[in-house]
């Protein structure tokens, strides 16, 4: 996305992006001067291919890095990286978008050190808040994270045009997960609940392990990021979270869990049919509230709005002290890679031309 776009940025924002390095869990490439349009579509290549950046002839270890120092993993090649003076480049940027649970030092430090910083992955925000502190301090002038919930929806964008024009955020509720929308959708449509998650799982729509979507603690997640961004100060534990699964079906492997899941369509079938006898439907809802977060099932009645939800997308809802009786709603798919990459791309532009206007000013 980045590439197609770079020529139509350049015209439009006067900012040039380069990539200055590329990482995958095993290895980085790194040039100095930033690499160019035909060495990052090698990569990608490469990637697509299988290969990891370790096996790639133009991969720089540690050691080079650190000019003798003993080689590390790729977070250390990346912290010598951040500590590098750059001469031809006014903004520094480092982008996570793995789904790594350890990258928080290593993006503290590249705060630290004057880097902005822009977030797919959800883990970095959600750790403990002494962890996430430095993070969740940077929140807004030096940190973007909008592609964490809804992927390319605005939905921390608008959250925070709400906080900085001075409205009180009251209550946040949604949809916040395509997987459990789509098993959602399926249930409605009288299909079994075993057959509707090895539906999701063949379509892409669940991670290999499907309980890892079906515990509910991904859109828990995303409520605790909402949360911690209207300033609570929650810990992800604090979470209420109602998983589709009972906890016994925990210790099972993937596979078994799977096999498994016909003892579960008797319960969803009563479910679905007492919600229908009310009139209502059933939603895996997320509700942000002053001092509570929940992540579970709820019945809502056919005219709510989110009743109409089809399917993957997500929907996002502030009722706040201006939006009181009439909430401001955004719905629309929230995964994908090309639209979580546009998410991410909208966070570089921003933070670069704020950046760039700072150091204009300096
Ligand atoms: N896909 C979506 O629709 C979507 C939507 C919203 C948010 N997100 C978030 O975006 C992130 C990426 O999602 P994805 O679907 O692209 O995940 P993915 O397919 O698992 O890709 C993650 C990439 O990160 C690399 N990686 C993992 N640990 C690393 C580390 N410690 N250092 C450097 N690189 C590391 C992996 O390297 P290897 O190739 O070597 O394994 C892989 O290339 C996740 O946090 C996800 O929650 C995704």
């Amino acid at each position: 996305v980045i590439l197609e776009q770079s020529l139509e940025i350049e015209r439009s924002s006067g900012l040039k992006l380069a990539y200055l390095a590329l990482a995958d869990s095993r290895g980085l490439v790194f040039a100095p001067g930033g690499l160019t349009d035909g060495e990052v579509m090698g990569i990608l290549a490469a990637k697509a291919q299988g290969r990891s950046l370790d096996r790639l002839p133009a991969h720089v270890t540690a050691a080079q890095l650190a000019q003798g120092k003993a080689g590390g993993g790729v977070q250390d090649e990346m912290g010598e990286i951040l500590t590098r003076q750059l001469p031809t480049c006014d903004v520094r940027l480092l982008v996570d978008v793995t789904a790594a649970e350890s990258t928080d030092e290593l993006l503290a430090r590249a705060l630290h050190l004057g880097w902005g910083v822009v977030l797919a992955n959800k883990h970095p925000l959600v750790g403990c808040t002494e962890r996430a502190r430095p993070l969740l301090d940077a929140r807004g002038r030096r940190l973007r994270y909008e592609a964490t919930v809804g992927a390319g929806l605005p939905v921390i964008a608008t959250l925070q045009t709400l906080l900085d024009s001075g409205d009180e955020v009251q209550h946040i509720d949604g949809c916040f997960s395509g997987t459990l929308g789509f098993l959602c959708h399926c249930l409605e449509r009288g299909q079994p609940f075993s057959t509707s998650v090895r539906e999701a799982k063949s379509l892409g729509y669940t991670e290999p392990d499907a309980r890892q979507d079906l515990s509910g603690m991904d859109v828990a997640r995303k409520a605790l990021i909402l949360a911690r961004s209207c300033g609570q100060d929650m810990e992800l534990g604090d979470v209420e979270v109602e998983p589709l699964f009972p906890a016994e079906m925990r210790s099972l492997t993937a596979a078994q869990f799977m096999d498994s899941l016909e003892s579960l369509d008797g319960a969803y079938r009563d479910r679905i049919s007492a919600a229908r006898d009310r009139g209502r439907v059933l939603r895996y809802v997320a509700s942000v509230e002053d001092d509570r977060c929940r992540v579970g099932w709820r019945e809502v009645e056919r005219e709510d709005i989110m009743a109409a939800l089809q399917g993957p997308d997500n929907m996002v809802r502030y009722h706040t002290r201006r939006y009181a009786g009439n909430p401001l709603v955004l719905i629309g798919p929230g995964a994908g890679p090309e639209r979580t990459a546009a998410g991410v791309l909208a966070d570089i532009l921003d933070l670069a031309s704020h950046s760039a206007m700072e150091f204009g000013q300096e």
